[in-house]
């Protein structure tokens, strides 16, 4: 921790990238860590940024803006290239790293309540994971320093403060980061203006433009600067869970129907890619590597194309597959991401061509009988565009010819898997249960408790392990992504559940994931080797409402 401090004062003492006004106004800080490490005197950037977190107008539709938070970026140090603005949107800019590289960002909290930054998928210390105990208050800075360790890929971030995390992201913070490598370079993969992020969110707009989330929250909430709008892990935002049902005016936004909407998982009506409604994307007769990332808070996707060809895979959370794989639809859950060899070189000229999600069922289980129909389905309809509807995410126009030839590759990368048999349970995997009581997601039983580790989420650095999700138990199940922090790991089993028909031969198991969808009714097991940090790291559901409500754990890697 102290180490940390120092360092902080010192390039505060410095100045570095700081305004006399922001001197007086920020009194830098990081808050004391056990085992703080990572940032040192040590650390050579070659990349160094500023990240700044802010509020900001966004025109995203006709008439009035929408009032967001956004990431904003300065550069520092290193090939300016690396960091790439999305104009019109609310999204942070695009950070384009390489394996190897050693980053440093600078995180300035300019909004009105704590936040940190997590790096999503990234493999590095725990004092750099974005950790809630971490989260710094308005006008701080944390300074994130890592060596990319990750293989190429596309990665992402966004905040992660306790309670917090879907009113950031959903308000505008998160951003694309992707990697590259030696490996990805030699790949005739398409490049430059044939590689294409997509990044899609569901939002629902009031009649203001303005963003409706839950309760009074986001830039413009009220109760923002003086504190919490929601209590963190209370479902009721401490009204009590009687007195919110009893009261009619808590069935508005805030109370019954807004407990319920984060009970399940908020689902906006409205899908944006890239941060725009309506989204197309004109292209030429030639392949495009489309690297998708589900940004939403809750809504999971079942992509397809509308013209029923198959979507050629070539990558999941963590990278490219070792070979293409082709599939009919791709289930794609909050957090994780896919990428996609679509080829349109013999399409014709003025050809159009949607991406959907096809509908599914099943992802909302079932609570107590009384999921189908009726006054408490209702009340959890928060949206016009219920889990699992069919619906249009972009448009792809055929605008533009080209000559230019580019063939898929049989073979995308080498993957060396870590072994089942070196996993020192294999025996007997440690399962993790996902619960409810008392009105309270949990795994095994617990919610999240800022520093706590139960004997059972003790690991030993250095080994390999199967870790069990089980979706399977409880009056309340619900389709739940599961995201393990610090870790790429192999999905090495799935027993499906009855309500799972629709979906079973949507998933990607075949790359490294860090997000693994278990749907009601299943488990999955995943192999995973704990390396290089030990620490307190978390592992979530990646449904931010439900993160938010507690079904979020600490994990101890131990020497
Ligand atoms: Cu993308 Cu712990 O989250
Ligand atoms: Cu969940």
């Amino acid at each position: 921790m102290a180490i940390h401090e120092a360092i902080t004062r010192r390039d505060f003492m410095n100045g570095v990238g700081m305004g006399t006004a922001a001197l007086l106004a920020g009194v830098p800080q990081t808050q004391a860590a056990p085992g703080m490490q990572g940032a040192s005197d040590a650390f050579e950037p070659d990349l160094a940024l500023e990240l700044i977190a802010r509020p900001r107008n966004a025109s995203l539709r006709p008439g009035r803006t929408t009032s967001v938070w956004s990431y904003q970026s300065r550069m520092l140090k290193g090939d300016p290239t690396s960091v790439q603005a999305l104009p019109d949107s609310y999204l942070g800019p695009i950070l384009r790293l390489r394996r190897g590289q050693k980053v440093r960002i600078d995180f300035i909290n300019r909004l009105d309540q704590p936040s940190t930054v997590h790096w999503h998928g990234l493999h590095v210390p725990d004092t750099m994971d974005g950790h809630p105990r971490f989260a710094i208050g308005p006008g701080e800075r944390y300074r994130y320093e890592f060596e990319v360790r990750n293989r190429a890929g596309t990665y992402w971030y966004h905040p992660h403060p306790h309670g917090h995390t879907g009113e950031q992201v959903y308000f505008g913070l998160a951003g694309l980061l992707l990697v590259s490598d030696g490996e990805e370079q030699t790949l005739p993969l398409p490049r430059g203006q044939y590689d294409v992020p997509i990044v899609i969110q569901d939002r629902s707009f009031d009649d203001d433009n303005q963003f409706r989330y839950l309760g009074d929250t986001g830039p413009t909430a009220r109760g923002n600067a003086s504190g919490a709008p929601s209590a963190p892990g209370n479902a009721m935002g401490g009204r009590g869970m009687m007195g919110g049902m009893m009261s009619r005016g808590a069935m508005m936004s805030g109370g019954m129907g807004g407990m319920m909407a984060r009970m399940m998982g908020f689902l906006g009506d409205t899908i944006l890619v890239n941060g725009r409604p309506d989204a197309s994307i004109e292209v030429a007769t030639h392949p495009y590597r489309l690297r998708i990332l589900n940004g939403s808070n809750s809504r999971i996707y079942k992509l397809a194309w509308q013209d029923g060809r198959p979507l050629t895979v070539i990558g999941t959370d963590g990278g490219l597959l070792e070979r293409p794989v082709h599939k009919d639809y791709v289930m794609l859950a909050p957090a994780e991401r896919v990428e996609l060899w679509a080829d349109f070189s013999k399409d014709d000229l003025g050809t159009q061509l949607t991406l959907m999600s096809l509908a599914f069922e099943g992802s909302m289980g079932g609570m107590m009988g009384m999921m189908d129909g009726g006054p408490m389905a209702a009340m959890m309809d928060n949206s016009s565009l219920a889990a699992g509807a069919q619906f249009p995410i972009f448009k792809v126009n055929v605008a533009r010819k080209t000559n230019a030839k580019l063939e898929l590759p049989n073979r995308l990368s080498a993957i060396s898997w870590p072994r089942l048999q070196d996993a020192v349970n294999r025996a007997k995997p440690r399962t993790f249960r996902i619960t409810m009581a008392q009105m309270q997601w949990g795994f095994n039983g617990r919610s999240f408790e800022m520093m706590a580790v139960a004997p059972n989420e003790v690991v030993k650095l250095g080994t390999t392990e199967v870790w069990e999700f089980a979706n399977d138990s409880g009056m309340m199940t619900m389709a739940h992504p599961i995201h393990v922090h610090d870790q790429q790991f192999q999905v090495l089993e799935r027993r499906h559940g009855a309500a799972s028909g629709g979906v079973r031969d949507g998933y990607v198991d075949q790359g490294w994931k860090d997000t693994v969808l278990v749907m009601p009714g299943d488990r999955v097991k995943l192999l995973m080797r704990f390396a290089d940090y030990p620490g307190l790291y978390l592992y979530h559901c990646h449904m931010l409402e439900h993160e938010d409500l507690g079904l979020m754990r600490n994990y101890r890697i131990e020497t």
